[in-house]
This record gives structure tokens, sequence and C-alpha cells, in this order.
């Protein structure tokens, strides 16, 4: 991710170098800002009436909600990431490559944080930081729009999702207030080989950026991105892959999350975002109770340390036709798919010669459901990869729902993207479409758009 030249005056802006700058920085300064801050008046209000203001800004659109839509953004001017290289809103590209070749520029020491904040390298491997950090993630990564709907990141999870093989501390990047300790910022990188088109290149993928509630909207984001690219540079790495789902400058593809419900009633009555509109509960059931009782696909059986080296040839395969797709090693199939309980589950196809063909797998994401009456949690399956050479996909989807709906794991409904062939079980399954969108970006390379069933690649945030 390497810095272009704009970028640099606008860091320096930014940073407070510059006098003017400096004078700026102090009224923008990401800190609390004394009593009539209104974070501070809205974080000392107990958590039920917190989600009632959040209600009323959303529903007046008071909130400094970020564009969802290209025209939207289109209206809107990126003061940071404008100065980034990344493809400007509304360019065609036709080109393939990087962006900026800054390897002779990066800084030696780190973007520098207003006064009384400190960066802090989180070695997640210490109990205590790696809790810190599920707290952090946990009071401060909402779901829904009205906030009533929490991710709840385990701890297990969080060294899954940031430890893959390659995985560097130095990218576990978080800001702490000096006089308390506290964690108030963090955003990770972690290695892996990608190919774009045709280009095969080690990149870093970015996760789970996230500044606490009462630091929002102070310009914290930019400086937590600059220092990940700087450290990321540091190593020799150019290139970064994120997803959001806000529009930024400038998406190479974009998703539909679509979601089938296993739990009918619960996700009514915790009004779940994204079911279908005024639809009854009857209807719920009678749409969605039909999954059946057992698995069909013979020789379906959970994965083993041993079935790594024939995952890796099945996914090597049916990931080959996509555009956007990841490069896994051996022990990257490994870390990404072995089952870790309430974490990652991975099923396999053995065929009656012994030899693997068809694999599918999805992982686990809980919330925590805020003020009901009855439900205090919820859990949603993620489809990872789905990979087959002899059956057909439609039923292996199926055996995935309706192992992932069975007591043992519990979950209250199953996602899955519409990139790769998804499309081809999606509605036959009772998936229904959600209005959440998942943009794919590439930091720091140009190359033409493509449609979501040309993206092989799958982030788990
Ligand atoms: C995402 C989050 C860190 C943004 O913080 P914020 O206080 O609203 O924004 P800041 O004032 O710090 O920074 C604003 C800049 O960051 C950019 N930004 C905001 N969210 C971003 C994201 N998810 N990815 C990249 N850039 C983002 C904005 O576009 C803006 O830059 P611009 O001037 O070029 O438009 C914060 O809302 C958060 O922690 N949310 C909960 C966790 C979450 O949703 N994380 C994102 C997962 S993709």
């Amino acid at each position: 991710m390497a810095e272009s030249q704009t970028d640099k005056v606008q860091t320096e802006e930014e940073g407070g170098s510059l006098k003017k700058g400096k004078q700026k920085q102090k009224k923008d300064a990401w800190r609390p800002q004394g009593k009539r801050d209104p974070f501070e008046l809205l974080d000392s209000l107990p958590e039920s009436e917190q989600q009632q203001f959040q209600r009323a800004l959303h529903l007046f659109s008071l909130g400094t909600t970020l564009p969802k839509t290209l025209q939207q953004a289109k209206k809107r001017i990126y003061r940071f990431w404008e100065t980034q290289p990344v493809p400007k809103l509304g360019e065609t590209v036709t080109t393939h490559g990087p962006i900026a070749e800054g390897a002779a520029s990066i800084r030696e020491e780190p973007y520098s944080l207003p006064q009384g904040f400190s960066w802090d390298t989180l070695d997640l491997s210490s109990p205590p930081v790696l809790k810190e950090l599920c707290s952090l993630l946990n009071e401060n990564f909402t779901e829904d729009d009205d906030n009533t709907i929490r991710f709840e990141f385990s701890e297990e999870y969080l060294q899954w999702a940031l430890q893959p093989p390659g995985w560097q501390v130095l990218w576990h990047c978080g800001v702490r207030v000096d006089s308390n300790k506290k964690l108030v910022g963090f955003i990770a990188a972690v290695p892996g080989d990608v190919r774009f088109y045709e280009t095969e290149k080690r990149v870093v993928q970015v996760k789970f950026l996230c500044v606490h509630k009462r630091l929002r909207l102070k310009r914290m984001t930019p400086v937590l991105i600059r220092e990940l690219t700087r450290r990321v540079n540091q190593q020799g790495l150019g290139q970064a892959v994120y997803t959001a789902g806000i529009l930024l400058p400038t998406p190479l593809s974009s998703c539909r999350q679509w979601n089938r419900p296993l739990n009918p009633r619960k996700l009514m009555e915790v009004n779940y975002p994204g079911l279908k509109q005024n639809m009854t509960l009857q209807r719920m059931f009678s749409l969605y109770f039909s999954l059946p009782k057992m698995t069909k696909t013979q020789g379906l059986r959970q994965m083993t340390r041993d079935d790594a080296p024939g995952i890796r040839s099945l996914l090597q395969e049916s990931l080959g036709q996509f555009h956007l797709r990841p490069l896994l090693s051996q022990q990257d199939v490994e870390h990404w798919l072995l089952p870790r309980e309430n974490v990652i589950d991975t099923y396999v196809v053995e065929g009656d010669s012994g030899a693997l063909t068809g694999v599918v797998s999805f992982y686990g994401v809980s919330s925590t459901v805020l003020n009901h009456p009855i439900h205090t949690a919820l859990r949603a399956a993620h489809l990872l990869y789905v990979a087959s050479t002899a059956t057909d996909q439609v039923d292996l989807v199926e055996d995935a729902l309706v192992l992932a709906k069975a007591v043992s794991k519990g979950f209250d409904l199953f996602c899955a993207l519409d990139a790769m062939n998804n499309t081809g079980f999606l509605e036959k399954l009772k998936f229904n479409v959600s209005h959440t969108e998942v943009h794919y970006y590439l930091y720091n390379w140009m190359c033409p758009r493509m449609t979501p069933d040309k993206v092989g690649l799958i982030i788990p945030n």
C-alpha cells in the first residue's frame, strides 16, 4: 500500500506539521471535548436510552451515515480517500497495475496521534489483551441501523480471523488513552496470496477497523489506515484487499448478502433486519420450515486435518474460474477450514474410492440482542466456500443448512453472498435478498470492475 505524493501533503495537514494544519487539528482532533460533547452526553445515558437516540437520529437521517449507493457517493467529498491510491469514483478502469510505486518514501516514524493517545501493538497471545479487543469490538460494532443487534466476537473467533499463517503482531494496531490505558481504536491486516485477473500477489486483507463510539467523526480512521499502511509497506507489501458495507472510492465489485432463516420465529421476534416485510409468522413457517431432517449427500462427514490436501485441490480447481480469488497453501486450508467449535465448520464428501469430491464450509458469527424480553443472542452461519465435482451444489448447500440448523449447532440463520456460483442455489434454497451490500476494494491496484459472480474470495470480518 504505497503512499502517493498527494497523500503526503494531506498527511502533513492532517498530521499537524503545518501551522495552519495544527490549528485545524486542534479543532478537529478526535478526543473528548469537554462537557458539551454530545458523545459524552450520549454515553452517560443508560443503554436503552442510547438506543432510542440512535433510532431517532436514524429515523430523521441526522446520523452521519456514509453513502451506501453510488449516487449518494458521487455527491460526497471524500477528504481522506481522495488522497489515497485508489481509483476515482466514476472512473472506468481498463488497465491493470499499481497506482503508486512508493517503496522509497516509507515513513520511518509512526503517524502522530493527538496528545493523550498512543499506539499500542496488540499481542493477541496475551489473554487479557485478547479480552480487551473483544470488549472494544463487542461494545462498538453494531450490526443494524437502529442499534439493537450487536456483533459478539469470541476470543476464539478473533484468533481465527486475525492469526492465519504469516500473521504479524505489528499489524494488530491499537490506540490507547494514555491516562487510563483504555483501548479505543483498532485496525488489523492479515497476509494472504491473492489472484486478481492474471496477477498473483501477496497482499494484506484489512479487518476489524473500529473506533470507540465516543471518538467517532473525529478523523481517527484516516490515522489508523495511514499507520497500518506504513507498517504493511515496511514489510514490503504494497496492496490490500478489504470489504465494507459503505461506498468508498471505488468498489472493485459489489456483492449482495442473502439470508436464509433457520429459526424464523426468533428472527421475527427480534425484528431481524432484512426479513421480508409484511410476512406473517405462519407464512414464514410455511416458507422456511421445509428443510429435511437429515442430510442427503452420501459420504458427507466433518473435515479432518488429513483432508487439507484434497480440499486444496478441490478449491483450486473450483475457484480458478473467478477473477478475484485466494491462492491457498495447505497451511491456509488447515487454518481457515479445519473445524473449530463455534468458529468454523467444514464438511467434505468422500467418494467410494476414498477421494474427496466435495467440500462446504461456513463460519459462525454471534450477536447480542439488546433489550429484548426473551432473546439475548443470535447466531448466523456465513458460507465460506462450497465446491464439488460429483454432488449437486444445491444439495450440498442444503445439507449445510440442515447441519447449521441442528440443535448441536443452533444457528438462527444462514447467510451467503451472491458471489461465485452462489446464485445457482440462493433462490432454490429460499434465501432472500437482504439490504446488506458487501463492497470489495483493492488498495493501490487498478483493474477493471467485476460482477459478483466473478468474485471468488470471502473475507470473514
Ligand atoms: C468505521 C468507523 C471506524 C468509522 O469511524 P468514524 O468516526 O465514523 O470516521 P472518522 O471520522 O474517524 O473518519 C472518517 C473517514 O473514514 C472513512 N471511513 C469510514 N468508515 C470506513 C470504513 N469502514 N472503511 C474505510 N474508510 C472508512 C470515511 O469515508 C472518512 O473518510 P473521507 O473523508 O475520505 O470520506 C466507525 O464508524 C466504527 O468503528 N464503526 C463500527 C465498526 C465498523 O463498522 N467497522 C467497519 C467495518 S468495514
